[in-house]
């Protein structure tokens, strides 16, 4: 079997890039190791920048998105029993795009399955060869059969505990890794949000994020030990630590419902360098994973993608190399900044096991410099609605 592109990974990287490439006629497959619906059924933030809107729009995958996402021109910022708010169209002329990932991830099948491009479901042993050849291939197992592909590129699309990363040697490749003490517990109830935009608190007893998926689809967070279980949460304690997070002006008028889903994520920094080897080329957390404060995850896997794309798309169109070469120089350039975002919200709105007296004063100081200056809003603003490509 012959393709000009293998993309390992069936999650929202491997997806989008498929159909940018199929728009721009490069023969694709898509390796995913769990089924599809496996795939949707992840719950992951919602809350997409002007990036990856206009992505969507380019991969030709955007009429529902249009027709159900909604935009938030700001957020709420709450601390010390009050809230302030950051106007992200009045720094940036943006806002963002609230519309899940998972809903994401089904326009993107849904387009794949319309162009009847080549998924394989349920593949097993996925191996990486000769990638820092011209001649690279690679196999796969898939209901007790062995499959060889050979291809011009690779695209490692697997998601942080995929292969593809693993493929470079350790002599090539260098991690860079913070691991944050502390976990989200997140809950997902059929109620209405609390407020119209998100709000992301930071109390003594902890962060709390008030979010939502649609007008009667709310999902909440707070910060719990990185060791807690979920076992150890009722619906109950949750909402009651929930108010307890929060000013009185939002808990006083919460809904509280029973939970759909309810799940623990640890939180992470992580980039790899490079995110190419030879003809192997990393995109989203295959490369880099941030803490899910600022909303980057996708955003970032969506920079990664259009550079890729374009880099593949001036090869195949041209013969010209140029953006290939330089796509690991550019993603990793708008990656760090996502990471720096990331650690920086984290770290401004978290409560740390280890925090001293003075460390807690400056959070004070930085929440009511954001509070009180313009300029600094203007900063996360910008970050938060997305840095361009
Ligand atoms: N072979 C084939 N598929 C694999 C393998 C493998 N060895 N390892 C992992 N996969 C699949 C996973 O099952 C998953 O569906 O690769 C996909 C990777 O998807 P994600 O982990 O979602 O990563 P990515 O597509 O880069 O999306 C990044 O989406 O999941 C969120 O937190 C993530 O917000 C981030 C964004
Ligand atoms: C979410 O809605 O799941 C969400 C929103 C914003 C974040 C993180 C998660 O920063």
């Amino acid at each position: 079997m012959r393709r000009q592109v293998v993309i390992i990974g069936g999650g929202p990287s491997g997806l989008l890039l498929g159909q940018l490439l199929h728009r721009a006629g490069v023969d694709t497959i898509v390796l995913e190791r769990k089924t599809r619906d496996y795939v949707l059924g992840r719950i992951r933030a919602g809350v997409l920048e002007r990036g990856l809107v206009a992505l969507m729009g380019e991969a030709g995958v955007d009429t529902r998105m249009k027709a159900d996402g909604f935009v938030h021109d700001g957020t709420l910022i709450a601390y010390d029993n009050d809230m302030f708010r950051v106007d992200f169209a009045k720094h940036t002329g943006q806002g963002v795009l609230v519309y899940g990932q998972t809903e994401v991830t089904q326009d993107l099948y849904d387009a794949r399955e319309a162009a009847n491009g080549d998924t394989r479901f349920g593949v097993e042993n996925v191996v990486v060869h000769d990638a820092d050849s011209d001649t690279p291939h690679v196999s796969f197992d898939q209901g007790g059969q062995h499959h060889r592909i050979d291809c011009d590129f690779i695209a490692g699309c697997d998601g942080f505990h995929g292969v593809s990363r693993k493929t470079i040697p350790e002599t090539v490749r260098r991690d860079y890794e913070k691991v944050y003490p502390f976990g989200w517990l997140g809950i997902l109830s059929e109620t209405p949000p609390v407020n119209e935009e998100l709000i992301y608190a930071n109390s003594d007893r902890g962060f709390a994020l008030c979010s939502m998926r649609n007008a009667q689809l709310s999902r909440y967070y707070i910060q719990c030990d990185a060791s807690d279980s979920v076992d150890t949460w009722s619906d109950d304690t949750f909402w009651d630590e929930l108010r307890r997070r929060i000013p009185a002006s939002a808990a006083d008028v919460l809904i509280t419902g029973p939970s759909i889903e309810k799940s623990i994520a640890p939180l992470r920094s992580f980039v790899t360098e490079p995110m190419r080897w030879g003809r192997l080329f990393l995109c989203g957390d295959a490369a880099h994973i941030v803490p899910p404060t600022g909303a980057k995850g996708l955003n970032t896997a969506a920079s990664d993608v259009h550079y890729l794309n374009q880099g593949l798309r001036q090869f195949y169109l041209d013969r010209n190399t140029d953006g290939l070469d330089r796509y690991s120089e550019r993603a990793l350039a708008r990656v760090w900044k996502a990471e720096r975002f990331s650690w920086w919200f984290s770290n401004l709105m978290h409560h740390y096991p280890d925090q001293s007296e003075f460390d807690k004063k400056m959070q004070l100081a930085e929440l009511s410099l954001l509070r009180d200056s313009p300029e600094a809003q203007a900063v996360m603003a910008l970050n938060y609605v997305g840095l361009p490509y």
